[in-house]
């Protein structure tokens, strides 16, 4: 079995960790392209092993094997030419998030991945599956707390904007030309995988949204910095019959206070966690004759294979035919389609529906 590594930068020295850790990895060959002879030299030091190429299309031009893996690490305005190619060329893909620039851009390299029939999968699945996200899922499915009618999913970070004060060298993080977007397109990947996987919404309704570029006196000059580092919308998840109102803020960059706060909300209780790295608890507030009640369980993840694992290890067993929480093809898109609804809506005012389908603009609310 082959992996074939597009772009060598940061996150490309991750996922051949996560390679490694592989249950046959004896059996696995590693393969490297990069245009940039630095990050490819840094890359080799570190992996020795690594055949490395300076071209992603000489290195696939060799004959595909049935379950060869490539994995797309290059910044969001190549993953859709990469991605096509390495799917072109008959291999499964595992595409860095965001998946794409647009929502054309992905619906072509779903057409693409069904036409050759291999796998999309997309890396924001990194924060799903972990044991306190599963609890959290029991618990909503098992009724515990009743109807539930809100959910918050707040995380507000004051100066953790990539390309300034986090990877200040990777500077085509604020250009929307090769980004995408700002934190929406960089933290809201995960945050939708997470809602999306703990709900399963059929569709999204995206009610109202705004996106905002606060300024700092450190804010980089001489380079493009048009992305935005505040986001924010109200959206009605559809699932089951049901409705279920949710409440989503990101931040990377804001004058105001500092916090996080991911919460469901019934009419017998409510949930509390975090889905990153800030606390393993679950917390579950209930009522008993008129008093609130407060339980709480720290679920860690006890497993060797870690986060930055997740979405090597779990494309891995989906390629395998394996039971597996990736996520890939149509849900990797609908899940994609929920950041460009957003923009969209921010950006026209207009209502917009996500389903699996595609997108719609509408005047009105169902
Ligand atoms: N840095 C992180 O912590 C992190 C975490 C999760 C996801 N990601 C995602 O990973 C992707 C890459 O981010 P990064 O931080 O590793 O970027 P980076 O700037 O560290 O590295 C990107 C690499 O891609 C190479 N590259 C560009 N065009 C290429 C091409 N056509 N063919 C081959 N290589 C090419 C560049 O030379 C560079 O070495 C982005 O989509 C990002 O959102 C990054």
């Amino acid at each position: 079995m082959k992996f074939y590594i597009i772009g060598a930068g940061v996150i490309a020295r991750s996922h051949a960790e996560a390679i490694r850790k592989l249950p046959n990895f004896d059996e696995i060959e590693m393969k490297v392209a990069d245009p940039n002879p630095q990050a490819l030299s840094g890359f080799v030091e570190r992996y020795p092993d690594v055949v490395t190429f300076s071209d992603a299309r000489t290195m696939l031009a060799e004959e595909a094997k049935k379950d060869d893996i490539v994995v797309i690490c290059t910044p969001p305005f190549t993953h859709y030419e990469l991605s096509r190619m390495a799917l072109e060329s008959g291999r499964h893909v595992l595409c860095e998030k965001p998946l794409a620039m647009n929502r054309q851009e992905a619906d072509d390299l779903l057409e693409c991945a069904r036409r050759k029939n291999r796998l999309l999968g997309c890396c924001s699945d990194r924060f799903i599956g972990l044991p306190k996200t599963e609890e959290i899922k029991r618990l909503v499915q098992s009724d515990a707390i009743g109807d539930i009618y809100k959910v918050t999913f707040t995380y507000r970070g004051q100066r953790s904007r990539a390309g300034v004060e986090y990877q200040p060298e990777s500077r085509w993080f604020l250009d929307r030309s090769k980004s995408g977007g700002g934190v929406v397109m960089d933290w809201g990947p995960y945050d939708f995988a997470i809602l999306n996987d703990v709900f399963k919404p059929s569709s999204i309704d995206i009610a109202a949204a705004w996106v905002s570029k606060p300024q700092t006196q450190a804010d980089p000059v001489n380079t493009t910095y048009d992305v935005e580092g505040h986001a924010g919308a109200m959206m009605k998840y559809h699932l089951d019959g049901k409705t279920i109102w949710v409440h989503y803020e990101r931040a990377s960059c804001t004058h105001g206070k500092p916090y996080h706060l991911v919460e469901i909300e019934g009419t017998r209780g409510a949930l509390e966690w975090s889905p990153y790295f800030e606390s393993d608890k679950v917390i579950c507030r209930t009522d008993k004759d008129g008093e609130v009640v407060i339980n709480e369980k720290d679920i860690n993840n006890k497993s060797d294979i870690g986060v930055m694992d997740h979405p090597i290890y779990y494309f891995y067993h989906k390629v395998k035919g394996e039971p597996s929480p990736a996520l890939i093809n149509e849900q990797t898109v609908f899940n994609f389609s929920c950041l460009q609804a957003l923009y969209e809506c921010a950006d026209t005012g207009m209502l917009q529906t996500v389903t699996v389908g595609g997108i719609q603009s509408n005047p009105v609310m169902k």
